[in-house]
């Protein structure tokens, strides 16, 4: 069992980074890898090195934390995640997560290869998370509360950030991007959805669906930090197309859609930083 709490992993990271403190963490998703090395004055340190933090075994995830500047504005990437169908403990998601916030993250953007459930929604897509419906049928705050983190029952209203959401929009706008926004659904996997549970899904109110994010979300809101949540559609979901869905063509897909979505987030994390730091000053007078 893994025991090792983030104040280990948090402490081994401080050492390394030395002054260099971030705001803003930033999770890549399935064949997202690239913007990780868009990163200024990197530093790298493998998921192994650090305490607590998992090695992901997934193929399009790698395991490093990077600590750079991206358009001046420092952050915490984790470059790879781990999920639940790996069978792993929830230390495994949550861990990573609560560190990224011990190291002084406020706020948290997370990104993911999504299947659509809208016809108007397509392959190569970016779609911003509004809201989740967990069909994973776990949570990894299961078990006793880190009261230090948050409560026994958190909220989960308002879980994805509409200032921040605002803010994605109108950047996706001014760089010609097309985004919409929808419900994610997220299932346990590994396998693909059948036909059947796709049609479900529609009446349940999905509008995209994926394997990852909602239980990452939960930690990290549980922690209290803002979340931005950006889906890019790799595939419509089954039984909406003839395509016959593998993990090569997820990938591929993410990773053409993955100049966008780089594009986006660069523009975009000086204004949530910015937003973030007028809330704090807010708060001080
Ligand atoms: N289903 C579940 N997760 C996914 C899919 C899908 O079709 N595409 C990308 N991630």
């Amino acid at each position: 069992m893994n025991i090792t709490s983030p104040h280990q992993a948090a402490e081994l990271i401080k050492k390394r980074a030395g002054k260099f403190s971030p705001q803003l963490a930033l999770v890549l998703g399935s064949g997202l890898n690239k913007l990780a090395d868009m990163l200024n004055n990197p530093i790298v340190i493998p998921y192994s090195e650090i305490p607590g933090f998992s090695d992901t075994s997934v193929a399009g995830h790698q395991g490093n934390l990077i600590l750079g500047l991206l358009n001046g504005v420092p952050i915490a990437c984790l470059q790879g995640r781990s999920h639940s169908y790996e069978g792993k403990n929830s230390a495994a998601i949550s861990t990573p997560i609560r560190t990224l916030k011990l190291l002084g993250c406020e706020s948290i953007i997370l990104t993911n290869a999504a299947a659509s459930l809208r016809k108007e929604v397509t392959p190569g897509n970016l779609v911003l998370i509004s809201d989740h419906i967990n069909f994973q049928f776990q949570n990894p705050l299961v078990g006793a509360n880190d009261d230090s983190f948050g409560p026994r029952f958190p909220s989960l209203q308002n879980a994805y950030d509409s200032e921040f959401m605002e803010i994605a929009s109108q950047t996706a706008s001014e760089l010609n991007i097309n985004i919409s926004t929808g419900v994610y659904l997220a299932t346990l996997g590994p396998c693909y959805e059948t036909p059947a549970e796709i049609r479900a899904f529609k009446i349940m109110g999905a509008d995209m669906v994926g394997m990852s994010t909602v239980p990452e979300v939960i930690i990290a809101r549980h922690c209290n930090m803002k979340v931005l949540a950006i889906s890019t559609i790799t595939n419509m979901a089954v039984g909406m197309s003839d395509e016959f869905l593998t993990h090569e063509n997820v990938l591929r897909v993410a990773k053409m859609a993955a100049e966008d979505l780089s594009q986006l987030i660069i523009a975009l994390i000086n204004k949530i930083t910015v937003s973030n730091r007028q809330v704090d000053s807010d708060v001080c007078t």
